[in-house]
């Protein structure tokens, strides 16, 4: 048994979401890349984050953007090398950043050597029985296994040809076609994930962002799907494909392997976040029991309307159900797989979220303004809140979504599998502006990005706003900074009776004074109380409070 460490800093960190292929190119590819991504650390340890998530960097033919990994312990050479990855953890380090990386445990790419020697070895084989490969349904079994659709468009079963030509058995995937679910039942699967865990601790990475936690185990005999239909990424209550009892079992024996790198007395704890998108908030809080994970998503605020009563039960459902087992909550307003909350934002309240999973050019465009201002006040809001918050690249300059994006360069295989129904994740995942005169912005040394630039971007650069007075870059390091100053993420939460349509309420701690948080969502401005200090507020005004503005007050 190991001490628990008292000041586990994954408690409260704020952690910031690269995403490789896009955050900055070293070599003019139009590829986001390692060394780009260490060259350019500084900007997040002077934005005052405590970690980096690294998504996916390993070796993958990028069907799924990185998603699809072909070997687990190397890079591909689209991002770098071994070695470019030991000196960005080194760098990160340096600059006091703690460094996560993806595991994408559900499912390997159709070139990882297992599923190349799945397919040659054939039915009945060892290496089959690593996947979940199922004789077909029908006469000829030219029907798939079961009516499970794939998350990405299209039936979740593909049929291989076999070594002598003729049609044979299907196999699993849950994403795209060029994504084999594994058998998590396989005692062999199991090892090699916690030995591809270990060779990343080895390494000195201080964690994992679990990738689809809740989709590993799978109800026994793959019974049919009863509503026939699975939202993206949402897990339908029952479905027999997500948050089935033997997931636990997985992370048990996850903590006990990061525990045994987690150096007892010292607050350098190795630490596990749950992708799950599990409801409700009681199951998803299953997953962070204290032999478990150390976090999970929660998702709640990223998908809720923008309205008070919305904001306020997701809020309190959600830290309480955390509460019930020790773990800290989790804050999350955008990644890489939804639309932009500056842009979501920008649509009347209920529409946001239905936006969620692309926008186009001929679809209606958001309110850019409203969105920005709301996003603002989401972001204040979320970095008050007791327990860590994870920001997406981008977020901290106020970034909208590419949402005028030509068809054409869409990248995201929804696209295609949906058939050209659901835009996919394409406009969250443009490359960043850095310099606004340079080239691609300043994403790398040539014009190429991997999907266009919106010219808008231009007004987002980084260097638009450092120092900027009022600019959004500055209001983040600012709260970042506060949060921090007066521990914002270990205070306890008090609700405060505000009126209907504003969020408020208050934060105490021993010996420091409390601090008071509203956010207005209603069309009134807000009388502030007099006697108060202003720490932080978001549209940068003298006066009330402005209709979706956030002020942080300190009480005398
Ligand atoms: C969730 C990831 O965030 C998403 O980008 C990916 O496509 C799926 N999991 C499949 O790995
Ligand atoms: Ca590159």
């Amino acid at each position: 048994m190991t001490a628990p460490n008292r000041d586990q800093w994954w408690r409260d960190a704020v952690i910031y979401q690269i995403y490789p292929r896009s955050w900055a190119d070293s070599n003019g590819d139009g590829i986001g890349d390692l060394p780009g991504i260490t060259a350019r650390l500084p900007h997040l340890a002077d934005l005052g984050v405590d970690a980096v998530w690294l998504s996916p960097f390993y070796t993958s033919p990028q069907k799924d953007a990185g998603y699809d990994v072909a070997d687990y312990r190397d890079v591909d050479p689209l991002f770098g090398t071994l070695a470019d990855i030991d000196a960005l953890i080194a760098r990160g380090h340096e600059l006091g950043l703690r460094v996560l990386v993806d595991v994408v445990p559900n499912h390997s790419s159709d070139q990882h050597p297992w599923f190349q020697a799945a397919l040659a070895a054939g039915p009945g084989s060892r290496e089959r029985a690593r996947y979940l490969f199922r004789p077909g349904k029908g006469r000829f079994g030219d029907k798939p296994p079961n009516n499970w659709p794939s998350l990405f468009g299209g039936p979740a079963w593909d049929r291989v040809t076999e070594a002598d030509g003729t049609p044979g058995e299907w196999y699993l995937h849950l994403f795209d076609s060029s994504q084999p679910d594994f058998d998590w039942t396989n005692p062999e699967v199991a090892d090699e994930m916690a030995d591809v865990l270990r060779f990343w601790l080895e390494r000195g990475v201080d964690g994992f962002r679990v990738d689809v936690a809740h989709g590993l185990a799978k109800k026994p005999g793959l019974p049919d799907l009863e509503e026939g239909s699975v939202e993206m990424l949402s897990a339908t209550a029952n479905a027999p494909m997500w948050d089935q009892p033997a997931v636990h079992d997985i992370y048990r024996r996850w903590r006990t392997l990061t525990d045994s790198y987690s150096p007892p007395g010292r607050d350098e704890d190795k630490m596990m976040c749950a992708e799950a998108w599990v409801v409700p908030a009681t199951a998803l809080a299953k997953y962070v029991r204290s032999d478990e994970m150390h976090q999970c998503f929660n998702f709640g605020i990223l998908t809720a309307p923008w309205r008070a009563s919305d904001l306020r039960e997701v809020i309190s459902d959600s830290m309480d159900a955390v509460a019930e087992v020790g773990a800290p909550p989790t804050w999350v307003l955008s990644n890489h797989d939804v639309v932009r909350h500056a842009t979501r934002l920008g649509y009347p309240p209920a529409e946001g979220p239905e936006r969620m999973f692309g926008i186009g050019a001929d679809d209606p465009q958001p309110d850019v303004a409203l969105g920005l201002r709301r996003a603002r006040a989401a972001v204040a809001l979320t970095l008050a809140l007791p327990g860590s918050a994870y920001l997406y690249q981008g977020e901290e300059l106020g970034l909208p979504d590419a949402t005028r994006l030509p068809d054409e360069a869409r990248q995201d295989p929804t696209w295609e599998r949906s058939g050209h129904v659901i835009r996919g994740r394409d406009g969250c995942r443009v490359p960043i502006p850095w310099e606004a005169d340079r080239p691609a912005f300043g994403f790398g040394p040539s014009e190429d990005t991997w999907l266009p630039q919106p010219p808008e971007y231009a007004d987002y650069a980084v260097d638009r706003q450092r120092g900027v007075e009022g600019s959004t870059l500055e209001l983040y390091r600012t709260l970042l900074r506060l949060r921090k100053d007066h521990r914002l993420g270990r205070r306890t939460l008090t609700w405060l009776e505000v009126g209907e349509d504003v969020v408020g309420f208050e934060l105490a701690a021993e010996g420091d004074r409390t601090v008071r948080v509203l956010t207005n969502l209603s069309a009134e401005p807000v009388i502030l109380p007099a006697d108060a200090e202003v720490l932080v507020r978001t549209r940068h005004e003298d006066g009330p409070l402005a209709p979706d503005e956030t002020v942080w007050l300190r009480l005398r």
